[in-house]
């Protein structure tokens, strides 16, 4: 199930990669970008974010909703991009054949910023050759939310 028209799901993933562009990771060389696209039309942007202490870096994806949710987003999320990989020569991060879809923390968070709306987001996970397309409900069945706290 698709959720973005095609023009729209390729220019989520061209702002995920642009965010990738502004990663902060020295350790795993691995430079994250996501998008996530609100209802309203706005698009928030964020890049993986390492430590020194490495165990504490944040995906893309937790930096973005974190992101969203400072600037007041409770919800409206319609669509989240990822995209990452090795960077070139001019620090643009090159996907590689398999997508990049959230981690299983990650995953938890956006359901957080989706279930605050009622939405259930498209995820869109770049690759060299195109896009993967999948819903959040099936990548995280069954999740725990904040209607399980009542
Ligand atoms: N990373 C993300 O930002 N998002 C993901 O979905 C997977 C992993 C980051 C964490 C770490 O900075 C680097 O990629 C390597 O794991």
């Amino acid at each position: 199930m698709s959720v973005l028209d095609a023009s729209d799901a390729a220019m989520l993933a061209m702002a995920a990669r642009a965010a990738a562009g502004r990663a902060y990771a020295p350790y795993s060389g691995f430079h994250v970008g996501a998008a996530l696209m609100f209802a309203d039309g706005a698009i928030v942007q964020a890049a993986n974010v390492e430590n020194a202490s490495y165990g504490l870096s944040l995906c893309a994806e937790a930096s973005a909703v974190a992101k969203a949710m400072n600037e007041g987003r409770r919800g409206g999320l319609v669509a989240v991009a990822i995209a990452g990989g090795r960077p070139d020569a001019e620090g643009n991060a090159v996907p590689g054949p398999e997508p990049v879809m959230p981690c299983g923390r990650c995953r938890q968070m956006l359901h957080e910023l989706a279930a605050l709306g009622g939405t259930d987001p498209e995820v869109i996970g770049v690759a060299d050759g195109g896009l993967a397309r999948i819903m959040l409900s099936a990548l995280l069945p069954h999740a725990f939310g904040p209607a399980n706290l009542g």
